[in-house]
């Protein structure tokens, strides 16, 4: 599976109403994961993106859980959730970017034997059926045309181009998830500009772009996803089930602390005085270096650096747990160092950079 990350900017734009952005607008990210739900509002002041407030807040107890568990709570919980969040942290804007996971999405890179742009609209909808293994009728499709200059570097990839032939990424996000993310936002009078699925939205804040493929790491709390991502495509995503939520039960287990207290413990002490956490890790990192040298070895590529990011990238110690599993660099994600920030924060900034990177990718890409 492979799909591209600049072009991927247009896909959605029929999906809603799109409009023109007026110079200045604050706009925001809004990244609603299993555990918490994160925001970000960004505005363009000089040609720059400039920060304006983020937050995060725990779904936690909106679901009848603990803070740090995940839950999937009725729409109108985690609207609420949204609108204290933005009360909270001062958010003004209500326009801007919401993230799909990528769970909820089917993507297939398709080749499809013409140039005519007549035919394609023709033949996809009829093509499409072959890929998406649900009834059409209970997923958005949406597609667009690989431009000649990418499907060069799928064929560099090792896929062979057909002459007269074009490259379509063909993307069905499940409508169940759709409406609900929907009612989420319009309840929080929020104006979805566009929606975008996960990694493309991570991925264009979490780390430098350049050509060599890249390992990204998703530490999310109930589980966790790997991308093998190279010249902005996604060549790779795996999901492993297992995320912080299992460090945080491990550590209750062993320790007889309620999830509560154990979720406080990892975060103050990381895993320093608790075998059972690094198990949990070592699950999780033992399955990203098997994806990481079957890439390496079915490639002939070197994985260039790993970049952790999520919520889980932010537990203490991790980099040198992590060091022990990859022959290459371990980078946690900057992302706040994509915008201009007051300078007196930049250490907390630092710190959460993993856990907002999905959330800046889309306020980011809401200021273009
Ligand atoms: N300082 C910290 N140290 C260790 N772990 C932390 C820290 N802060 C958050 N976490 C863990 O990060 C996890 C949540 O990560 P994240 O916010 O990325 O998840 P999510 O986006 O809600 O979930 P998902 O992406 O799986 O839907 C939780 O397991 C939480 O315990
Ligand atoms: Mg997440």
């Amino acid at each position: 599976m492979a799909f591209s990350l600049k072009d991927f900017s247009k896909t959605f734009s029929t999906l809603i109403d799109s409009f023109q952005k007026r110079d200045g607008e604050s706009v925001v990210g809004i990244d609603i994961g299993t555990s918490s739900i994160k925001i970000v509002q960004l505005a363009e002041k000089k040609g720059a993106a400039v920060l304006e407030t983020y937050g995060e807040i725990a779904l936690g107890p909106y679901g009848d859980a603990e803070v740090g568990q995940a839950v999937n709570p009725p729409p109108e919980k985690v609207a609420e959730a949204l609108g204290d969040l933005m009360r909270e942290a001062n958010v003004t804007s209500r326009v801007g970017g919401i993230a799909v996971s990528l769970s909820a999405s089917l993507i297939n890179l398709i080749t499809l034997p013409t140039k005519d742009e007549n035919d394609l609209a023709a033949m996809i909808p009829i093509e499409a059926r072959k890929y998406i293994p649900v009834p059409v009728g209970e997923v958005t499709l949406d597609w667009f045309v690989i431009p000649e200059s990418e499907s060069e570097f799928l064929s560099a990839a090792g896929r062979t181009k057909k002459p007269n032939s074009t490259d379509v990424l063909l993307v069905a996000i499940h409508n169940a998830t759709l409406n609900r993310l929907n009612t989420i936002v319009n309840t929080a009078s929020v104006t979805p500009r566009f929606y975008e699925i996960e990694p493309f939205s991570m991925s264009r804040a979490a780390y430098e772009h350049d050509t060599a493929p890249v390992m990204v790491i998703d530490l999310g709390a109930s589980g966790t996803r790997v991308y093998v991502i190279e010249f902005g495509i996604i060549d790779v995503s795996h999901t492993i089930n297992r995320g912080g939520q299992e460090i945080t039960h491990a550590i209750s287990r062993s320790q007889g602390l309620t999830f509560t207290e154990a979720e406080k413990l990892k975060r103050t002490e990381g895993l320093e005085n608790t075998e059972v956490g690094k198990s949990a890790l070592d699950y999780i990192f033992s399955e990203a270096r098997r994806i990481f040298l079957t890439y390496q070895r079915q490639e002939g590529k070197i994985i260039s650096k790993v970049v952790l990011v999520g919520g889980g990238a932010q537990l203490t110690g991790l980099e040198n747990i992590a060091g022990q599993y990859f022959d290459a660099p371990i980078i946690f994600s900057s992302a706040f160092g994509r915008v201009h920030t007051p300078a007196f924060i930049d250490d907390v900034l630092q710190s959460a950079g993993p856990s907002f990177s999905t959330a800046i990718g889309l306020a980011l890409r809401a200021l273009k």
